[in-house]
């Protein structure tokens, strides 16, 4: 059985798909992901893919890997750049790694909404290009998080998560999701508010759903004009919830405070996006579960969903189709 691998990876998962008997490793081993047209021809007759949010698993794709293709390993949690519903048409399991990245990806939220809050990069920025001259009272004074409130969009793993680490810092939550979840919102002293009440009554709004057809630009321009106008914006769930043009918009006007974002509608932005340019914006390069332990336990799962698919035995972690999700 063959199994094309689109990068290499951290751990020893690479090593488990090569001693294992009877799988025929094809690897990709660039720093970069391979071109399209790359992909297109590598999976061909391929039984197995392992892939990352950088590749697009399309029907195309599909077609073009034919019947043997049995799953679809994505070392990542949101698998917005696979159609899943196309894979299960042709019977092809999607696996993902949800879980192992949740706190990483939390703890990133949570960087960017106090760097944010305090204006860490451009005090940084501002030392190092040597503009310190002295101590004043208001000098890079920033929004005070103790006692504030958090907004929570998405109240999923990596949500609840986030809303857990503001019961330490004295934030007050609330959170939207598609349903209401009171048993954990309660353990974790977050309110539940529509969203438009949410935006309204939040100083601090981190977003953290899936991006679906139904989100995407879910933080539109009637969104921000829902913020007050000292809030801050985190973004560590996909660029596409958020209408970057509408954003640009409202903190060039003034109508929001600042962004701390870990994802761009376009990844990598581009280099001459007026995001980059306003001291009140920290852009990342999407790293939410980039430390090397988290990494090496996603591809670890990636691996296993892999060999569980190549197996035909039910994956560790499989995707379900979006409608049963949405039961
Ligand atoms: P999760 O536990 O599956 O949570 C997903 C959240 O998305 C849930 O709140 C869910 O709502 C919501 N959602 C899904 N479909 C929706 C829809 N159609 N309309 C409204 N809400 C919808 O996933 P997670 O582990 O918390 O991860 C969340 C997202 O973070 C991932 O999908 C991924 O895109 C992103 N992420 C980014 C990084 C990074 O490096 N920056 C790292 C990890 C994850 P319900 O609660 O109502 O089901
Ligand atoms: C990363 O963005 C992930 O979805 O795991």
């Amino acid at each position: 059985m063959r199994a094309f691998v689109t990068r290499d990876l951290p751990g020893r998962g690479i090593d488990r798909l090569r001693n294992q008997p009877g799988i025929d490793l094809d690897l990709w081993q660039r720093d970069f992901p391979p071109p399209r047209n790359t992909v297109l021809e590598h999976v061909v007759g391929a039984d197995g893919l392992l892939c990352l949010i950088t590749d697009t698993i399309d029907a195309e794709l599909l077609d073009h890997a034919g019947p043997k293709l049995k799953v679809v390993s994505q070392m990542a949690v949101g698998v917005d750049n696979i159609d899943v519903a196309a894979c299960a048409a042709r019977g092809i399991s999607v696996g993902n790694t949800p879980g192992v990245l949740t706190e990483t990806t939390a703890d990133l939220a949570f960087a960017l909404l106090l760097a944010s809050a305090r204006r860490v990069v451009e005090a940084a920025n501002y030392v190092r290009l040597g503009q310190w001259r002295t101590w004043s009272p208001t000098m890079l004074a920033g929004t005070e998080v103790n006692g504030a409130t958090l907004g929570i969009v998405g109240f999923g793993a990596i949500g609840q998560a986030v809303a857990h680490r503001a019961t330490g810092f004295g934030l007050r939550t609330l959170y939207w999701s598609r349903r209401q979840k009171p048993v954990v919102a309660a353990r974790l002293q977050a309110d539940y508010r529509d969203l438009p009440d949410l935006l309204a009554q939040s100083d601090f709004v981190s977003v953290h759903a899936a991006l679906t057809a139904e989100t995407r630009h879910l933080i539109d321009a009637a969104a921000l004009a829902h913020m007050p106008a000292h809030a801050i914006l985190i973004n560590t769930a996909r660029g596409p919830l958020v209408d970057e043009e509408a954003l640009t918009d409202a903190l060039r006007n003034g109508r929001i405070a600042a962004a701390g974002l870990d994802v761009t509608e376009t990844e990598p932005i581009a280099p001459d996006s007026p995001l980059l340019s306003m001291p009140n914006v920290i852009v990342l390069p999407h790293i939410g579960s980039a430390s090397l332990a988290t990494r090496t336990k996603m591809a670890d799962l990636a691996v296993d969903n892999l060999l569980a698919g190549l197996a035909g035995q039910t994956l560790p972690h499989q995707v379900p189709l979006p409608t049963e999700t949405n039961a």
